[in-house]
C-alpha cells in the first residue's frame, strides 16, 4: 500500500499563547471567520484525498471531536424550522472525513505525538498536518507533496522561505536543488537553530508526508530541543538512511499564504484575509476596512 490515505493531526498543545481564551476552549476551536481553525486543516486533508483523520489529542480537547460528529438535537431543531441551508452547513462538516482520536497522555513533544499514530497508520505512508498552520486553500501544497512522495519515495516536508531572523522559531533545512521548480532534496535538518547557525532560511511548515519508517526511528529518537522528542530529529535520521529502508527526504517550497493561528498577530491576519475573500462578507468588509484605515491618524 503506497497510496497516502491517512492524516494525523496533533492537537494536544495547551495554547498558552492565546490565554485566557484557551483556558476553557481548545485553541484549535477558535473561529477564523465562521469556522474553527481545525475545520480548515481537516478540509485541507480531505481536499488532498485524505479521508481518514486521526487526532492526537490531550485533556480538554473533546470539543474538537464533537465538532466533527453529528449533533442530532441541533439537526432536529433546524429540520423543524425548515432551515435547509444551515442543516447542510453542519452536515457538510460531518462528511469531511472519518475521524479517530487518541490521547497523547504526557506531552513529550511532536515526535512523540506522531509516534502514537503507529498502530492506526500501520505500514503505509501518511500525512501529518499541524493544527496551528492554516494554509490558504488556493495553494494546495499537500497535494503536491503527495505527488513528490509518489515520485521519489521516502518522506516529504513542506518548506517556506522566512525572514532569516525568524528561522529560530522553526525547523530549518539544508537543501540541494532538483530539476523541478520548488522541489528540493533535504541534506540536513535542525530544529529551531539560532539565526547565525541556520543552514538556510527555509523553514519547515506544519505539513509532512512521512514514510512509515519514521516510526522505528522515533522509537530511538532521544529528547532534543526543549527536552522534547522532535519530529525534525527523526526526519534528520531519515535524510541519511538508505532508500531501501524508507530513507530520503524531499521538500516542496510553498509560496502561498500560511498563517499560524496559535499566534495573535498571524491569527488576526488569517481572519482579515479570509473575511476579505469570503464572497458574502468580503465586499462590505473590505470597504469598511479601507475606510477605517484611511480615517486612522498616526498615533491613534
Ligand atoms: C513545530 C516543528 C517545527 C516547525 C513548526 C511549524 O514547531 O517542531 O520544526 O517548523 O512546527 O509550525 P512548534 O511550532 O510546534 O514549536
Amino acid at each position: 500500500m503506497d497510496q497516502v490515505r491517512k492524516a494525523v493531526i496533533p492537537v494536544a498543545g495547551l495554547g498558552t499563547r492565546f490565554l485566557p481564551a484557551t483556558k476553557s476552549v481548545p485553541k484549535e476551536m477558535l473561529p477564523v471567520v465562521d469556522r474553527p481553525a481545525i475545520d480548515y486543516v481537516v478540509r485541507e486533508a480531505a481536499a488532498a484525498g485524505l479521508r481518514d483523520v486521526l487526532f492526537i489529542a490531550g485533556r480538554g480537547k473533546t470539543a474538537i471531536e464533537d465538532y466533527f460528529d453529528r449533533n442530532a438535537e441541533l439537526e432536529q431543531v433546524l429540520r423543524d424550522k425548515g432551515d435547509e441551508e444551515r442543516l447542510s452547513l453542519i452536515d457538510d462538516v460531518t462528511q469531511l472525513a472519518q475521524i479517530h482520536s487518541i490521547r497523547q497522555g504526557a506531552a513529550l513533544g511532536l515526535g512523540h505525538a506522531v509516534g502514537m499514530a503507529e498502530d492506526h497508520v500501520g505500514n503505509e505512508p501518511f500525512a501529518v498536518l499541524l493544527g496551528d498552520d492554516l494554509i490558504d486553500r488556493h495553494d494546495p501544497v499537500l497535494q503536491k507533496m503527495i505527488e513528490i512522495r509518489a515520485k521519489f519515495g521516502g518522506s516529504v516536508i513542506g518548506l517556506m522561505e522566512v525572514p532569516p531572523e525568524t528561522i529560530s522559531l522553526y525547523g530549518a533545512a539544508a537543501i540541494r536543488t532538483t530539476d523541478e521548480n520548488d522541489v528540493v532534496e533535504i541534506t540536513d535538518l535542525i530544529e529551531k537553530p539560532p539565526a547565525d547557525e541556520a543552514p538556510s532560511n527555509l523553514a519547515i511548515i506544519g505539513r509532512y508526508v512521512l514514510d512509515p519508517a519514521i516510526f522505528s526511528v522515533l522509537h530511538d529518537t532521544t529528547p532534543g530541543r526543549g527536552g522534547e522528542i522532535q519530529l525534525t530529529d527523526a526526519l534528520r535520521t531519515l535524510v541519511s538512511a538508505p532508500k531501501t529502508s524508507g530513507g530520503g527526504v524531499h521538500g516542496v517550497v510553498f509560496r502561498g499564504n500560511r498563517y499560524d493561528t496559535g499566534d495573535k498577530q498571524s491569527y488576526l491576519r488569517a481572519t482579515v484575509a479570509l473575511a476579505m475573500q469570503d464572497p458574502e462578507l468580503g465586499p462590505d468588509f473590505s470597504s469598511w476596512l479601507s475606510s477605517m484605515m484611511s480615517e486612522r491618524r498616526p498615533g491613534d
